[in-house]
């Protein structure tokens, strides 16, 4: 057979282990991890010594190609998921964001076609809901059981554009729940936002400092509690995007100890950089640091999270990578709600959860492994197909070299974007070796990475039990979902009882 790996001597990570395992590949998947292999001939050694290896990252939040704004992300899904994988990430979560009145289904085909002809990495969709009525409710129920669907996305902000009403946002939730999906929010007062932007520009506020004037932290604080109850009322699992504030991460922390089934998802930008940058004299620096939640001009911010992190307060992390180039950023020039709001973090994200987090004590091993990877997998029922190095799972792997330091630069990333929030920054710790579905996508640090490669890994719906404690249960272990290798692996044996 082709494609068969050996990965000898390294230190294998799980999100609940550490072991001097070797692990054995064969036709995109791992079949046999431990020591003393009995191996057949003819496969390609990687010698880990000194080196940790991880399951590939999975990031639960990207824009690839979004049409917003007036214009549309710089980063398309072959650019976008370059970059995840020069990162160590192997699976992105990208969101169809359907416009106000156009049908959930069309929207969806528009992104797989994007996706399905150019992503490098495995993907999968949310899908956002932006208007509601009877249609949309039966589109949900469509992407549920036939399109691999198992997460819709509300906004709270972006009043006339996504924005939903809390009557419609109770009645989302209810239906999520009715379908075994899981309901993701944007948590911000699009309302209080909207009157702020006007007093603001009215003051002659016109400077990129003018947006996070516009929301302060209550703005994202006061929208995260108002999901909580509302997705609690109706006992929906609700999931935060990016949390970008101490007070809201605070919020998700009380409600999980209250017993709500609530998870957190601070991103890159938050958890390594803060909102001083609005203030930078230079426009297009400010601007580029413009997104929605802002990052806080409270430094100790990215510490607080980090440490939340590794305290279970929050689960997952993504990068809400959603890159303009200065140019497009310029549209805003004389006035900051016209800025396209969006950063970049695909690739950096697992470089700066490292520094920030292992290397500072603040993250073991395994924690890293669980909020770059494993608790996603778990959350959005891709476990344990990702988020895992186990027989049967796929073979997406990271080889992590954490003696070697690299400097973050726009002169260097894989994004099409001219600017990079990060830059300067140095990470101790990086990939040497980047494994998708058993293929070696970066190699000693060579891009070997193949458009149109990348699959689309349906998900389906979760009864609600694993959404209590993130935890699978023993037998539920087993893969689901299509194998690479073309063999069905039980979609479907989970589906809960009204589908
Ligand atoms: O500023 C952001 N976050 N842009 C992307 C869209 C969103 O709200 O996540
Ligand atoms: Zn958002
Ligand atoms: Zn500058
Ligand atoms: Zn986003």
């Amino acid at each position: 057979a082709q494609n068969r790996l050996i990965i000898k001597n390294g230190k294998v990570v799980n999100s609940d282990s550490v072991e001097d395992v070797d692990i054995y590949v064969e036709d995109g998947i791992i079949r046999q991890v431990g020591n003393n292999l009995i191996i057949p001939g003819g496969a390609r050694v990687i010698d880990a010594r000194g080196r940790y290896v991880f399951p590939g990252g999975v990031d639960t939040h990207t824009h690839f190609q979004l049409p917003f704004m007036g214009t549309c992300s710089i980063d398309d899904f072959y650019s976008g998921t370059k970059a995840a994988i020069a990162g160590g990430t192997t699976t992105i979560m990208d969101f169809v964001i359907p416009q106000k009145g156009q049908s959930l289904i069309e929207a969806y085909n528009e992104w797989r076609n994007w996706a399905d002809e150019n992503a490098c990495c495995d993907y999968n969709f949310h899908v956002a809901v932006t208007w509601w009525s009877e249609q949309v409710k039966e589109e949900m129920a469509e992407l549920v059981r036939n399109h691999g669907v198992n997460s819709f996305k509300i906004f709270m902000a972006y009043k006339d554009v996504f924005q939903l009403n809390d009557k419609e946002i109770y009645e989302v939730f209810e239906w999520c729940k009715e379908l075994g999906a899981i309901a993701q929010v944007h948590a911000e007062n699009g309302d209080i936002i909207k009157e702020n932007c006007q007093k603001l520009l009215a003051a002659g506020i016109t400077g990129p400092e003018g947006h996070a004037l516009s929301r302060p932290e209550d703005v994202e604080a006061e929208a995260v509690n108002r999901a909580c109850v509302l997705a609690n009322q109706v006992d929906c699992p609700l999931y935060v995007v990016h949390v970008m504030s101490i007070s809201a991460a605070k919020i998700i922390a009380e409600k999980r100890a209250q017993g709500n089934s609530v998870f957190g998802e601070p991103i890159a930008a938050s958890l390594a950089t803060n909102g001083t940058h609005y203030w930078d004299r230079c426009w297009r620096h400010a601007a580029a640091h413009v997104m929605g939640p802002p990052l806080r001009p409270n430094k100790e911010t990215p510490d607080v999270l980090m440490d939340m992190l590794g305290r279970n307060d929050l689960q997952t992390t993504g990068t809400d990578h959603c890159t303009f180039s200065s140019a497009q950023k310029a549209l805003g020039k004389d006035d900051f709600t016209k800025i396209p709001n969006g950063v970049n973090g695909v690739e950096e994200r697992l470089m700066l959860l490292w520094d920030r987090g292992v290397v500072t004590e603040k993250l073991t091993p395994s924690r890293f492994v669980a909020v770059t990877s494993t608790n996603a997998a778990k959350i959005f029922n891709l476990y344990p197909k990702k988020g895992v190095i186990s027989v049967g799972s796929d073979a997406d792997i990271v080889i992590w070299n954490p003696n070697k330091s690299k400097v973050i630069s726009a002169q260097t990333h894989h994004s099409k974007c001219d600017f990079n929030i990060f830059e300067g920054m140095e990470c101790h710790g990086a990939p040497e070796y980047v494994i998708l579905g058993g293929r070696v996508v970066v190699d000693e640090e060579e891009m070997k990475v193949v458009q149109g490669y990348g699959q689309f890994v349906p998900t389906d719906p979760f009864p609600a039990y694993v959404y209590d404690t993130i935890k699978v249960r023993e037998e539920d272990r087993k893969p689901k979902g299509v194998n690479r290798d073309g063999t069905s692996s039980g979609l479907g044996d989970v589906l809960p009882p009204q589908l």
